[in-house]
């Protein structure tokens, strides 16, 4: 009692035992289960990802045909749910849209505060998976006043997804495969990180032994905050602000400089390179393929080069990170800025719910009750309002 080490921001503190993601930040190893991210990415898909991640091995056969078809039965949310959504102002941030839905859908479903039965934490988790792209979707077409799109559940889950973001008459939605297997392996990217933010907030919040919906909005809160979820936004207006190749010289020396940070490059894990860029940089040149090229690729990628043969770099080990390019596949794909933390919340869903699963059945884990160091006034007698004025 009263010993505490002060580590704010745990960054030297391991606040849990987890099984779920391997990462070798100086090797740059990402793996999810022990399998790494580069053979998931090309050879498996999301829902398999996610699987994976929940029930920590690979599924039979019959173990995928009955997930999938779970996922995909459970994508339509109550209307009570989309008449609380189309309450929201006509400029509503999607995020928040989404934070608020997620929230408010363990009141539909009060059985979830029962977390100790495993049948039911099943449900919850799959009810969880499935209806993250409708809401997603919904807050996306709410903004731009469009009337919302109901689930196809003929569709796979990421084709469905686009389908109820960009679909714009009665007839069948159908996506080009390239585009969809390029967000599909985005989705499975973004899957899980170990400790981070929004993680370590649905593990804190998810201690406390709430219902995995309220545990998941604390996520999303996490995630919304512009130091974890928004740095591929700030990518794009970066490279719109340089402009144009012959540019980059001046705006490198600015960072040099200290006047502001080249976003998209460092991570405070990965110190020889982030497996996921390598792996997103495929992904672009497809989605390219079928979109056309955007304009700012070129700069990126000049960028990208210049900024990896330069001293000041190579000293901090500066890397691009997952957010270099992601933006730019993003806005291919016709997202809007403020859609990129829905598509990461999407993405991380899974990776939070199997972390949230970890949690509920340690038998080790207490309440999160971090310690302080007390830095205010000690003991003063309290003088009533009437001599103090
Ligand atoms: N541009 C220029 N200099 C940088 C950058 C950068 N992007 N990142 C770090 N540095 C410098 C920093 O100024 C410091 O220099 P010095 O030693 O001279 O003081 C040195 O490199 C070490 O930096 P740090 O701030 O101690 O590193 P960190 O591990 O605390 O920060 C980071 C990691 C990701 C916050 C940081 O690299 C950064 O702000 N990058 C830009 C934003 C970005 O791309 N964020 C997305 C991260 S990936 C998302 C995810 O995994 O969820």
């Amino acid at each position: 009692p009263g010993l505490a080490v002060y580590d704010p921001g745990f960054v030297n503190t391991a606040s849990c035992r987890s099984a779920v993601t391997f990462i070798d930040g100086d090797k740059g190893i990402l793996e999810y289960r022990g399998y790494p991210i580069e053979q998931l990415a090309e050879k498996s898909n999301f829902l398999e990802v996610s699987y994976l991640l929940i029930h920590g091995d690979l599924p039979t056969k019959e173990q995928y045909d009955a997930w999938v078809h779970e996922i995909t039965y459970h994508t339509f949310v109550h209307e009570n749910v989309r008449d609380f959504m189309e309450g929201f102002r006509y400029d509503a941030h999607p995020m928040g849209m989404l934070l608020a839905s997620v929230g408010a859908l363990s009141t539909f479903y009060p059985e979830s505060r029962n977390i100790s039965d495993s049948d039911n934490r099943h449900m919850q988790i799959v009810r969880l998976i499935a209806k993250m792209p409708t809401l997603g979707a919904w807050s996306f077409r709410h903004a731009q006043g469009k009337p919302y799109v109901y689930p196809d559940n003929d569709l796979s889950y990421t084709e469905n997804f686009l389908g109820m973001l960009f679909k714009m008459s009665e007839r069948k939605f159908e996506a080009d495969p390239r585009l969809v297997k390029a967000l599909d392996v985005l989705f499975i990217l973004h899957a899980d990180h170990e400790q981070n933010c929004s993680t370590n907030a649905v593990r804190s919040v998810g201690s406390s032994q709430v219902d995995p919906y309220s545990a998941t909005a604390a996520g999303i809160a996490a995630l919304y905050g512009p130091l974890h979820g928004g740095a591929n936004e700030s990518v794009l207006r970066m490279l719109r602000r340089i402009g144009s190749v012959d540019k980059i010289p001046e705006f490198i020396d600015g960072v040099k400089n200290g006047k502001e940070k080249l976003m998209g490059f460092g991570h405070r894990v990965y110190k020889n390179f982030d497996p996921r860029a390598k792996i997103i940089k495929k992904a672009c040149d497809d989605v390219f393929e079928v979109t056309g090229v955007n304009p700012l690729l070129e700069i990126a990628q000049e960028l990208e080069k210049i900024a990896l043969e330069d001293e000041y770099f190579i000293k901090r080990k500066l890397y691009p990170n997952v957010d270099f390019y992601s933006g730019l596949i993003y806005e291919a794909l016709q997202f809007p800025p403020e859609m990129f933390t829905v598509l990461f919340a999407i993405g991380r869903t899974p990776g939070w719910l199997a972390q949230w699963h970890e949690l509920v059945q340690d038998k080790e884990q207490k309440i999160a009750r971090p310690k302080q160091i007390y830095t205010g006034e000690r003991t003063r007698d309290f003088v009533p309002a009437s001599e103090r004025w």
